[in-house]
């Protein structure tokens, strides 16, 4: 569910990589700091993670190196296949944040970065619901994304993209579901999460969310 945007990825795939580097002006901001998010997620990861939307295996490649064992979901096959030439005995499965194969082992975590916004919030309280299912008591969900303190300040940052002449980067923010914090906060409250949220740049913040 929520696959509606994998043709994005398609095309975006091989160069995905520059853009997160910062090669690409309209997208600078929102990967400022792509590196340290990325192992900031993975500090905060417990135990066997389950990661959603790997893309080129970026912060797999951080979980890995501080540990962890990963479970990889990925719906985009080109994504997939990168994401294996960099990581060659990856686990990694084709899925979405909704539909994804049963675990076998237990999972202490659920990790994301730069894709929890490819669900409408309904679809995110109906993801979020089935990980408090999943999750055992002080089990964590962990994820950095763009999203906005309020609808309004959604409302500037795509005006000043367009000032900026950033047209993607406008399209991408009013066609997707950036959600606001307030409903992001509410979503994990009602499904018995302590959930806290740090602002990592222009666009990004961390949310990490214990299941009491
Ligand atoms: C912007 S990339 C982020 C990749 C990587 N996590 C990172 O931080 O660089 C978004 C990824 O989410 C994937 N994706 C899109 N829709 C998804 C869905 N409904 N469930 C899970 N992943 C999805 C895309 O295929 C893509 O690989």
């Amino acid at each position: 569910m929520g696959r509606e945007f994998l043709n994005i990825f398609e095309d975006w795939a091989d160069k995905y990589d520059d853009s997160v580097g910062g090669f690409d002006p309209q997208y600078k901001d929102v990967f400022a700091n792509y590196d340290t998010i990325l192992k900031e997620v993975s500090k905060h990861a417990e135990g066997i993670v389950l990661e959603f939307g790997v893309g080129t295996g970026n912060l797999t490649e951080k979980l890995l190196n501080d540990g962890k064992q990963v479970l990889g979901i990925e719906p985009s096959e080109p994504m997939r296949e990168l994401a294996v030439q960099k990581i060659p005995d990856l686990d990694i499965k084709d899925g979405d944040f909704i539909d994804f194969p049963e675990t076998i082992e237990p999972i202490d975590s659920i990790v994301s970065s730069y894709a929890f916004h490819h669900l409408t919030d309904t679809e995110k309280a109906e993801a979020i619901e089935k990980y408090a299912e999943m999750l055992p008591k002080n089990g964590k969900i962990v994820f950095a994304d763009t999203m906005f303190e309020t609808e309004n300040a959604k409302e500037k940052s795509i005006e000043a993209a367009k000032i900026k002449g950033f047209n993607d980067l406008a399209e991408d923010l009013e066609r997707e579901y950036y959600p606001t914090i307030e409903v992001l906060e509410s979503i994990f409250v009602a499904n018995n999460f302590n959930v806290s949220f740090k602002q990592m740049n222009d666009f990004v913040w961390l949310v990490i969310a214990n299941k009491r």
